[in-house]
């Protein structure tokens, strides 16, 4: 019996080399193993050497005692590899000291909190450690990107599969590091919006903030006001035929995020932007005329009629509905370009509908305009000035946050994907100016706002507005390569900060990119392999 197994591997072993004979010759470069800082966001702490780990045939993943949720994370990482590698990867709970480890708890896990992780790896096996869920699952993105590009690919590729020797012990920097994504402007499907998750979730992005109404589309389902999808939905930018995500379409946006540690942070942007809002019910206009649908791309037109009762009703309803259905803490809701609102009429406003994002359970997120009302206690406001913001602007900022208020810093013209990088990218917007690679990179959260105290920075994101944009090849050419220097600002220690070693990092992700698909900017200034 034990001799027909050995024989029976042997076998396999002999199939599985004609197999790989086949397959094209790897280059030089993934046949040494990636050095373990090589990768992004850089990781707090690396110490190299020892052997690599090679995955092999005989490679198990050990999820030990597992949780379920571990157990979804060693599922996950199997998946990821199987196509390429084409090994089996059988995942099981039981000890052993070979093959990749995903351990939760124990001693090992001290100290590295809600997300981090410990990525060990040697001759015999190569494990991940983690406190929490998440960390495992941060850490399998790390060991990804230690594997050649190769991987990435969903048809049998030849290896090896080697992770260099050493340790990696690895914490965030900020526990909010988001990206937006404007699904107004252009309305994106769940498919679209699922593709994105999963490039943010290989940079640790853990928040994703969706901008679900503006004037030129409400894209969220609510019951109790049906016109707003049915009318307001039905349209975008340019004329299209818009589109809105049912509740079911929403729960599955959120789930997909959960699997990839995404928190979805829903915004109804108010008083202002609210175009397709007051189209779509005559009532909430403060001359009781619904206004035509919008598809062009001014801003700062629109204004929910702030004296009015109704307006209250809706408001109620909405943020009820929208808080039933999100697992998150934060309902975001807007308050940015309410050019419309007078200055009385939009702290009014936003004083009497802070409290109901509280009544439902969520603690209010806004844009920056937010400060100049009166922010509640626990709102967080997302800063999108930029260098032509006037000072007053910023110390009013700076002062909410002396005073409570947590900043997201997500500066138009260092975060904002849609920015152009330089006159000649055919997509995107450039009121901020042009935003090249280094320029979106060079920058530090915790000092870019002079006078915030550094503990009122919860962290980063990056938006991506869609008014020029419309499928995912639009999104990804404005996102790739931005969106990973700002996850590394997020997550990396400013000491691990240099842009000349960050942009070999970017270079070396760029075969990546090519095998999941993703056809991102060969932006100048950084040193692309040839193609
Ligand atoms: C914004 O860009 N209006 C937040």
């Amino acid at each position: 019996m034990r001799r027909h197994r050995l024989l029976l591997s042997l076998l396999l072993v002999a199939a599985a080399g004609t197999a790989t004979a086949a397959l094209p010759a790897q280059s030089a470069a993934a046949r040494t193993a990636t050095p373990l800082d090589r990768v992004i966001p850089a990781p707090a702490s690396v110490r190299a050497g020892g052997s690599p780990y090679t995955i092999d045939g005989r490679t198990r993943i050990r999820v030990p005692g597992g949780s379920g949720e571990a157990r979804q994370v060693a599922g996950y990482l199997a998946e990821l590899l199987r196509p390429a590698t084409g090994f089996g990867l059988p995942v099981t709970t039981r000890e052993g000291r070979d093959g990749i480890v995903l351990r939760l708890g124990g001693r090992d896990a001290k100290g590295l909190g809600a997300e981090g992780y410990r990525l060990r790896s040697g001759g015999r096996s190569v494990t991940l450690t983690a406190a929490r869920p998440a960390g495992l699952f941060h850490g399998v993105q790390t060991l990804r990107q230690l594997l050649p590009a190769n991987v990435e690919k969903r048809t049998a590729q030849r290896g090896p599969w080697r992770i260099a020797g050493g340790t990696i012990t690895d914490t965030p920097r900020y526990g909010y590091r988001g990206a937006m994504l404007d699904v107004s402007r252009h309305f994106f499907t769940v498919g679209q919006v699922k593709r994105y998750i999963d490039q943010l979730a290989l940079y640790k992005i853990n928040t994703l903030h969706l901008h679900l109404s503006d004037d030129q589309g409400w894209r969220i389902a609510i019951a109790s006001w049906p016109n707003l999808t049915t009318y307001g939905g039905s349209t975008q930018v340019g004329g299209g035929p818009g589109g809105f995500y049912t509740k079911a379409d929403y729960r599955e946006i959120i789930r997909h995020a959960a699997s990839r540690y995404l928190t979805v942070i829903p915004e109804i942007d108010m008083p202002g932007h609210t175009n397709a809002a007051l189209a779509s019910y005559a009532q909430l206009n403060c001359d009781g005329v619904a206004p035509p649908l919008y598809t062009g791309t001014k801003v700062g037109f629109s204004s929910l009629c702030v004296p009015k009762k109704q307006t209250y009703d809706f408001v109620d309803d909405v943020l009820r509905e929208l808080a039933a259905m999100t697992p998150g803490r934060y309902l975001h809701i807007g308050g940015d370009e309410a050019h419309s609102t007078s200055h009385e009429d939009f702290v009014a406003f936003m004083d009497k509908v802070q409290p109901v994002v509280a009544r439902y359970g969520k603690t209010v997120m806004g844009w920056h305009q937010l400060t100049g009302a009166h922010p509640v206690k626990g709102a967080v406001a997302q800063y999108w000035g930029y260098d032509a913001t006037g000072p007053e602007e910023r110390a009013q900022v700076a002062d909410a946050a002396r005073h409570g208020t947590r900043l997201v810093l997500s500066p138009a013209d260092r975060a904002y994907l849609d920015m152009k990088y330089d006159p000649s990218t055919p997509l995107g917007l450039s009121w901020a100016g042009y935003v090249d690679t280094r320029r979106s990179y060079d920058w530090d959260p915790a000092t870019y706002l002079p006078g915030v105290p550094a503990r009122a920075v919860l962290g980063v994101e990056a938006p991506l507005w869609s008014e020029t944009l419309s499928t995912s090849a639009h999104l990804e050419y404005m996102a790739f390569p931005r969106l990973p220097g700002i996850a590394e600002l997020g997550w990396s220690p400013a000491a691990t900060h240099d842009w000349d070693g960050y942009k070999e990092r970017l270079a070396a992700q760029a075969p990546r990119w090519d095998a999941l698909g993703i056809g991102y900017h060969r932006a100048p200034g950084v040193p692309w392999p040839a193609v």
